[in-house]
């Protein structure tokens, strides 16, 4: 299993004021594997991938990354296992607006230690697989929404994580754009064997989900191979 979660429970605030985001959330998703999380608005989805992401630590329970034991490790630890083993794609996209889309992508790479000619190189490839190449000396802000996505997402594969998170990837995408992402993302899992997990309220996406995980006010209540008609 490259994901575990085992009992997982995570609350937010204290006393009165306190949230029960998560409770006794089990789930594991295995190497090669598009899983989708779906739920409604607060159910707990996003909480439950940052957990997976190693970016919030659970009040309880245990996370195990590629086997290895990450919820007692430490603040010093947890950034290393987050960039060899994860890449997020988040929502609001969150590129630098004052670098280039090659200079986010190529960012990213160099955080992973690849720099120089190597780094340029593989900007341009992951921009190609994301069909942005000719974008790559354009600034942020001149993009559309799909075209920011796209570059999140190749800064997502920059350094070739075998665990990629995308939290609702599709939702500021055109149907066709949208799909030309899960396709994306689901040759990365079955011919790349990386692991996916992704949150998303579109129905459309679901033809492309190995396994359908729905959770509600924080439990998972349903789970099967079944698709798109649930
Ligand atoms: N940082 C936070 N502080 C307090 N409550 C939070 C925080 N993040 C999320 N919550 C609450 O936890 C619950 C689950 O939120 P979230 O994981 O974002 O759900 P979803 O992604 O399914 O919409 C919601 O009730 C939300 O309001
Ligand atoms: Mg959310």
């Amino acid at each position: 299993m490259m994901i575990e979660v085992c009992g997982v429970t995570k609350s937010y605030g204290a006393g009165d004021a306190t949230v029960h985001a998560l409770n006794r959330v089990d789930l594991s998703v295995s190497a090669g594997e598009m899983l989708f999380l779906m739920g409604p608005s607060g159910s707990g989805k996003t909480t439950l991938l940052s957990i997976m992401g190693c970016i919030l630590r659970p009040t309880s329970g245990a996370v195990r990354i590629a086997g290895q034991e990450v919820t007692g490790l430490s603040e010093r630890q947890l950034p290393r296992i987050r960039l060899e083993q994860i890449g997020f794609i988040f929502q609001g996209f969150n590129l630098f607006p004052a670098l280039t889309v090659r200079e986010n992508i190529e960012l990213a790479l160099n955080l992973k230690g690849i720099r120089g000619n190597e780094s340029r190189r593989r900007s341009e490839v992951l921009l190609e697989r994301v069909g942005l190449r000719d974008k790559a000396g354009q600034w942020p802000t001149n993009l559309s929404g799909g075209q920011k996505q796209r570059v999140a997402i190749a800064r997502a594969l920059a350094g070739e994580p075998g665990i990629i998170l995308a939290d609702e990837p599709t939702a500021a995408l055109d149907g066709t754009t949208g799909r030309a992402i899960l396709d994306l993302l689901r040759e990365l899992a079955h011919e790349k064997g990386r692991t996916i997990v992704v949150v998303t309220h579109d129905n459309r996406a679901l033809p492309y989900a190995d396994r359908i995980v729905t959770i509600e006010d924080g439990q998972i209540s349903g789970q099967g191979p079944e698709k798109g008609d649930g």
